[in-house]
């Protein structure tokens, strides 16, 4: 059919849960023979997946879809998606064809599997498909994908989130909790390994969580059974909650040679007054605790964290206990947000919203403060020798770059294409949370 000459192009935004399903709208579009392109111009078929979890996320995006509306103009055949969380909330599907009514199509994170049907009906009936479903509890198994990862692949474990976080949509907008049936992750782990891809991150909102809803299996016997797959790869996983974390879990980490000692354990604050606003479910004693734990079982062990500053009712000494607790951590890295109210989410109409002055003066010093913590750990690596999965080339710093078992970043100068490759990197140069060194062995 004539549209198979068709030129596609996905702008993803948010997490790795979207960078996944855009790997999955990529492979239902080249199963259907149009062929990707990075420049939007270039493109007949533009794919917003989309993100809500902070007020700038959103409007980046709409400011991208809005950004378009000349080319369209310009080439009226031309097709707009916009799908991901931002569609998924209520009411805003309306909201975006009002505002951007040359949008051709919306879709929601609960249909993404339909994409081809959306894509025909445009094609061939020439009308605006708006169509976002509260979505089932059934995981489609069998869409295709187009990973652009390579050396690691996203495998998700489960889907949607039942936590509720006073402050978050992504319950909303994802939906509830649905772990994968374990069989189908393992074959799909077995045929990354085979394919040759040398990192698996296993993906959820809340992996800890996983099996909860198939009654026979947990997280922590996934991590076991990835682990026993034959071949050279590494495992990592994401993300943690505290609430859930268990010593099995970390047991099962410690003891298989393929997970990466590093965990990313968001703590979102370190007040105990605040972590219940939050509806985390834990306290600051709770979570030091499993820091104690997980550096009883691996001493070595890289964490790294979620942090939000400026949470309604937040005071001086609520934002010092915070400040107190990554102190206390060292964490080896963490990304920090000031807090975004979310309409529908509890904590949007709580009493004691922060000016965005004051966050903004709490998030620097939050960060100025684990900005030293990063230097001060990259130091500690100035003339070892590391092992480097080789990740990608930076084309503009003109080095390649991966991340050793800790998630350290280091770039390094290669003759040949190292990417895929496990390489010895010796750092000769420390900055900030990177490191610089020279390749002293490349590995198979
Ligand atoms: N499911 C994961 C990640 C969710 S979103 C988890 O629970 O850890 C990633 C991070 O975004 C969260 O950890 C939180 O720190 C931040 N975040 C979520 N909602 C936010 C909001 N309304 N404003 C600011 N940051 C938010
Ligand atoms: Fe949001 Fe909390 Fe669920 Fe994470 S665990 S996705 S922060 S509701
Ligand atoms: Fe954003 Fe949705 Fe992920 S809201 S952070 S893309 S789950």
């Amino acid at each position: 059919m004539a549209y198979y000459d068709k030129k596609y192009c996905i702008v993803t935004y948010g997490c790795q849960m979207n960078i996944h399903e855009s790997e999955k709208l990529g492979g239902i579009l080249a199963e259907m023979g149009f062929t990707a392109v990075n420049d939007v111009k270039l493109a007949d078929i533009v794919v917003f997946n989309t993100c809500c979890i902070r007020e700038n996320a959103e409007k980046r995006a709409e400011g991208n879809i809005g950004a378009l509306k000349k080319l369209k103009h310009a080439k009226s055949d031309m097709i707009i998606a916009v799908g991901g969380c931002m569609t998924q909330q209520k009411g805003y599907a309306e909201k975006l064809t009002d505002k951007f009514p040359f949008v051709d199509i919306v879709f929601g994170t609960h249909n993404l599997e339909d994409f081809k049907d959306f894509i025909v009906r445009r094609l061939e009936d020439k009308k605006h498909v708006i169509s976002v479903s509260d979505g089932d509890n059934r995981i489609k198994e069998g869409t295709p994908k187009l990973r652009s990862s390579f050396p690691n692949g996203w495998v998700n474990v489960n889907y949607g989130c039942n936590n509720f976080c006073s402050y978050c949509i992504v319950p909303y907008v994802r939906g509830r909790e649905k772990s994968r049936d374990m069989g189908a992750i393992l074959s799909e782990c077995q045929e990354l390994v085979d394919a040759g891809y040398k990192e698996i991150t296993l993906l959820g909102q809340n992996v800890n969580s996983y099996g909860k809803d198939l009654g026979n299996a947990d997280f922590a016997d996934l991590i076991e059974k990835v682990s026993a797959i034959e071949g050279d790869f590494r495992l990592r996983f994401m993300t943690n909650h505290p609430k859930d974390l268990s010593e099995k879990l970390i047991a099962a980490v410690a003891k298989s040679d393929k997970t990466c000692k590093s965990i990313h354990l968001p703590v979102q604050a370190g007040s105990n007054r605040i972590l219940k606003l939050m509806n985390r479910h834990y306290t600051r004693e709770d979570y030091l605790k499993e820091v104690e734990l997980l550096r009883k079982y691996m001493p070595d062990i890289a964490i790294s964290t979620d942090i939000m500053v400026g949470f309604p009712t937040e005071t001086e000494s609520d934002f010092e206990d915070t400040l107190d607790l990554v102190r206390q951590v060292k964490f080896a890295g963490a990304f920090t947000f000031v807090y975004s109210p979310r309409k529908g989410t509890p904590a949007a109409t709580m009493d004691g919203q922060i000016p965005s002055e004051i966050s903004k003066r709490r998030i620097i010093r939050l960060i100025d403060m684990q900005n030293a913590e990063n230097r001060r750990q990259s130091k500690a690596y100035l003339n070892r020798t590391i092992e480097i999965l080789c990740e990608g080339f930076d084309s503009r710093k003109g080095k390649y770059l991966g991340r050793d078992t800790y998630g350290r970043m280091a770039y390094f100068d290669g003759k040949t294409n190292l990417i895929g490759k496990f390489v010895k990197v010796k750092i000769t140069k420390t900055g900030g949370i990177s490191l610089m060194g020279e390749v002293a062995d490349i590995g198979e």
